[in-house]
Order: C-alpha cells, then structure tokens, then sequence
C-alpha cells in the first residue's frame, strides 16, 4: 500500500513539474546537438571513437546530406566558425558563389519583372561550397582520416528508416520536387510517397559519397562528379561550367568578436549578416534594462522588436560579400553610432518602418538551412551552419550524383528594392555580379565568459536565423534559462520590412492586445528559426538543446 502511494505520489509530483518536458540533454564530456536524431548519432560516435570537434562536425555534415535532404547537402554551402580548447578560433567561408556567367539582371524578365528562375530550377543553383569547407575544416583542424567520417554518410544511404516528419517533409515538398525528374524518382518514388517507416535507400549519393571519400574535395570540383554537373548544367540551361567547380574555393576569415553583459560573443564575419546583426543588436539592448520587464512581457517585446527593425534596415544597405562590397562592419558597430539608433526608440509606441531609414553610415569599410553545435571532450567547439536555401533547394537533383542543388541566387538582391523569398529587401550592396557570394543570415555563434567556453548556439530559418539566435541568448543570458527552455519560449521577428511584428504560438492575448495598442502590424509566423545549442554549465556539465519545432536531437556522453 505504502509503494501504491509513494508511486502515485511520484507520478503526480513528475506530471505537475513545469519543467519536466524543459531539461536539456546533459553530458559530462562531449555533446552534439543537431537537427535530426541519426546525424547526431554519427557524431557521437566519432566523439567516442576519439575524434575532435572538427571530425565529428565533418561527420556530421556529410550525414545530414543523407539523412536530411532538406537542408542538409553536397549541393549547397555554409559557414564553420571553430574555437579551440588553446583559445584560437577561426571561421571558415564556404558559401556559394555566383557562377562566372551571372549578371546583375539575369533573372529579371519583361518589364524588369523577377521571373522566379532565381528560387526554382537549374539557374537558381549557386557554385557549391560544402565539400571544399568539409575538407578545409578538415584538412586544418581533423585528428581522424576523412574517409572514416564520410563513410558513416554512405552507410546511411544504403538505406534508413524514413521517420514520419521525414516522410511529410517529401510530400509537402512534392509539388517543386515533381518538376524534375531525377528528384521525382529519388524523393518522391515517382508518385509512390513514402511511408514513415520504410527504407529510404540512395544508391547515386552514396557512390557520389564512396567517390568523395577516395577523392576528397578535388573529386567533387575536377573528378567525375565535377564533370557530371558540368555536363548536366549545360544540358539544362544551368550556368555552373567547370571552369566554375575547378576554381571554388573556401575562405578562412577572421570571426566577428564583440562582447554582451560580461559575455565575449564570437561570431560569423560578413558575408553573414548576422554577426553584425546580433553584436548591433545586444549593443542597443546593452544600454537598457528592458529585461526588467520580463521575458515574453509586450514591454520587453516590442524593444526587441525596435532593435530588430533598425538592424534590419541597415542590413539592407551595408551587408553584402565583403569581396565585393566595403562593408562598413567597425562604423556599424560603434559604440556611439549604437547609442544614437537606441536613442530613437520610444518605449511606448512602434516606429514605423517607412520612416526608419538605414543610419548614414560613412562606407569607410529557410526557411530550410540547417545547423549544428559540437563540443568534444577537450572543450574545442564548433558551430556550423549550412544550406541550399529553400527547402529541397531549386528542386533538382543532379542526374547520377543524387544530391540536390541549392537556390542561393535568391539570397542576392535579383532586384534591388524588392524583397526576396524571405521578403528581404536588399540593396545594390547586394546585387549579383560573377563569382561574388550572396549575402547570407546564418549566425554560428560562440560564448565565453571569463575567457572560457560557455555557449555553441545557431540556427536554421531564413532572414529569421539572427533574430532566433539573439533571443536563445537572451532568454539564457537575460532571463536565466536553461538553454532548453530558452530554445523552447516562443519567437518573434521583425525584419524592417515588411514592417510586420511576427510571433509564434504560445504569446498570450493580452501580451499581443498590448502590442497592436503600441502601434505593431502583427502577424503570425508558424516559426522563428530552429535553434540548436550547448551551454557549458557551471559545474562543468554540457547541457544540450534541441529545437522542438523541429526534429533532431542532442546527446553526448
Ligand atoms: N540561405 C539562407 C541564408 O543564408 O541566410
């Protein structure tokens, strides 16, 4: 009787918990959170079979191009910002890049009207930087041999169980996905969709993969998959020739460093935006106590929203490839520059968009990406975003090689003044020219404090990926959260224009009554960015988050 009672009494206490559903993943020595639950897996193995941060962020890369299609990919590119135990850290530049045949108005048509062909199809796809980043990343900082971490991915392509978001994914994608045939066949069973459950086996990608592992990057860019894109380019109206795989090449920057609350932030150069946007944003937010209103008050709310709007009003004008473009990143975040822009909000009524204009700054200077958050056994960590842009990309598959292509030329500004599929309104700063790198979101972000590791943290989502991120580091930073529970709160995104508040579920009537009395447009957004991130806690434990809107998992050991 006594053990019935102590076991009801148990149940109770856990169903009533509040924070039963909101614990983070905890490790003591190496975790990895990434977006879908087999790729996190393979990085976990090769964190247990003694590989670094690096090979198990290599790992998994190559896995997530197998097992998420979506976002994951050969046929894209992204960004890799490393800190090592020593202290040093680097960011590696594998973005796309336009293609040398590309002109500034290539995809307008009659009437300078936008025909679309920068978001669907062969013309969308920018020169792919995936395998040359992998291999960099690799080639500097790997302990164990590349062909062990890319042979995980071609064993998942012989064939893993679809999951039944996996499943959905394809078919609410079967629509761009059915136009072309290869991804019809290989995503869509030609009509047959599959079922959660059944075997999803991609016998092209895992030669393309066997080939990568044998021939590194120089196969992907010279060998025969480099010749069978070039082939299949050409015979499609496509722009990427040889000559463009051959010359691509990954850049090694130095990150964006910068400091919040105590906390030093190390972050993603141009050509991301977000970098400058997350160090422009605290910097305004730094000068305030607008937490004292508390997390998720319309208060608190709407400043965040102001900063956002300034921010993305300078995005619009200064960002772009910074070699192309003399992005003026130190002016943008001057402390004095900062304090004016604060100054202009006013904490009881919304700005309107139309009259917040870029700063006069002097130029002397998905919503399917996917990313992951690593730390190894030594405390090296990396955060690693990448992409092929929308979800499933331009929709084609590469005859042969079976991996999907991005639509990264949708990222420049294909007319500048008008926004893009996330409804970015971009510049001339970011107009197409050949072999430039268009203008990117993704926000890989590292936190120390006192000098020592304290949080891994990035996100997927389009335009909202800085935004997303800015406010799992508040919540952590500014509202003491777990990071779990700080993934967990819900989102919301301003983007200057269109000058629109948007939230997720879960902000309360009142809250959102509160708002539109402020003077904000709001509207809903299914969600902002999907955060995964490790924090380092105070006892040394790892605590890992993963992203409940969407699907994947943190585990280490
Ligand atoms: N393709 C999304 C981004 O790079 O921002």
């Amino acid at each position: 009787m006594a053990l019935r009672i102590l076991c009801i009494l148990l149940a109770v206490s856990l169903l009533a918990s509040p924070l039963a559903a909101d614990h983070p993943e905890h490790a003591r020595h190496a975790m990895v959170a990434a977006q879908e639950p087999l790729a996190t897996d393979v990085g976990v193995a090769v964190l247990r079979a003694g590989g670094n941060a690096v090979d198990a962020a290599v790992a998994v890369a190559f896995a997530l191009a197998v097992t998420h299609p979506s976002a994951g990919n050969l046929g894209g590119g992204g960004f890799l910002l490393l800190r090592l135990a020593n202290g040093e850290s680097t960011f590696l530049d594998f973005r796309e890049r336009a293609p040398a045949k590309s002109t500034h108005d290539m995809y307008l048509g009659p009437g300078g009207k936008p025909t679309g062909d920068s978001i669907t199809g062969w013309r969308a796809a920018g020169v792919p930087g995936t395998v040359s980043g992998l291999e960099t990343a690799h080639r500097k900082f790997g302990s164990k041999p590349w062909a062990e971490l890319v042979a995980p991915a071609a064993r998942l392509a012989r064939g893993f169980p679809i999951s039944y978001a996996f499943a959905k994914s394809l078919e609410s994608h079967a629509e761009l996905l059915n136009r072309f045939p290869e991804s019809k066949r290989i995503f869509l069973r030609n009509g047959k969709y599959y079922e959660p459950g059944e075997i999803f086996a991609q016998p092209e990608l895992r030669r393309t993969l066997e080939r990568i592992a044998r021939g590194g990057a120089h196969e992907f860019y010279e060998g025969e998959t480099a010749r069978k894109l070039a082939e299949a380019m050409e015979a499609n109206g496509g722009l990427i020739t040889a000559g463009d795989l051959k010359s691509y090449r990954t850049v090694e920057r130095k990150p964006l460093t910068g400091a919040y609350r105590g906390y030093s932030i190390i972050t993603a150069p141009p050509p991301s935006s977000g970098g400058v946007g997350l160090l422009q944003m605290m910097g305004m937010l730094e000068g305030t106590n607008y937490q004292d209103n508390g997390a998720e008050s319309a208060a608190a709310i709407h400043f965040v929203a102001e900063v956002m709007r300034r921010y993305y009003a300078d995005r619009s004008e200064y960002l772009a490839d910074p070699d192309f473009f003399r992005v003026p990143v130190s002016r943008l975040l001057d402390k004095k520059y900062i304090a004016a822009r604060r100054s202009t909000i006013q904490p009881g009524k919304a700005s309107t968009s139309a009259e917040i204009r870029a700063g006069n700054v002097a130029l002397a200077e998905s919503s399917e990406t996917t990313h992951l958050s690593i730390v190894d056994e030594k405390g090296n960590a990396v955060a690693l975003t990448y992409t092929i842009n929308g979800g499933y990309g331009c929709g084609v598959t590469a005859p042969g090689l079976g991996f999907l292509l991005n639509n990264e030329m949708d990222d420049f500004a294909v007319k500048p003044g008008e926004p893009n599929m996330f409804g970015l309104v971009q510049g001339e700063s970011n107009a197409i020219q050949p072999n430039k790198r268009p203008l990117s979101s993704m926000t890989p972000t590292i936190l120390l404090k006192d000098g020592k590791l304290f949080m891994v943290v990035g996100a997927p989502g389009g335009s909202r990926i800085i935004t997303g991120v800015l406010q799992v580091i508040l919540n952590v930073i500014d509202f003491g959260m777990n990071v779990q529970d700080a993934i967990d709160a819900p989102r919301f995104h301003h983007q200057w224009m269109p000058d629109r508040l948007y939230l997720e579920r879960g902000f309360s009537p009142d809250t959102i009554a509160l708002l539109k009395a402020r003077g904000h447009t709001v509207d809903s957004a299914s969600s902002v960015a999907n955060v995964e991130a490790v924090v380092v806690q105070p006892d040394g434990w790892l605590a890992g988050g993963s992203d409940r809107r969407a699907h994947g998992k943190a585990a280490g050991f």
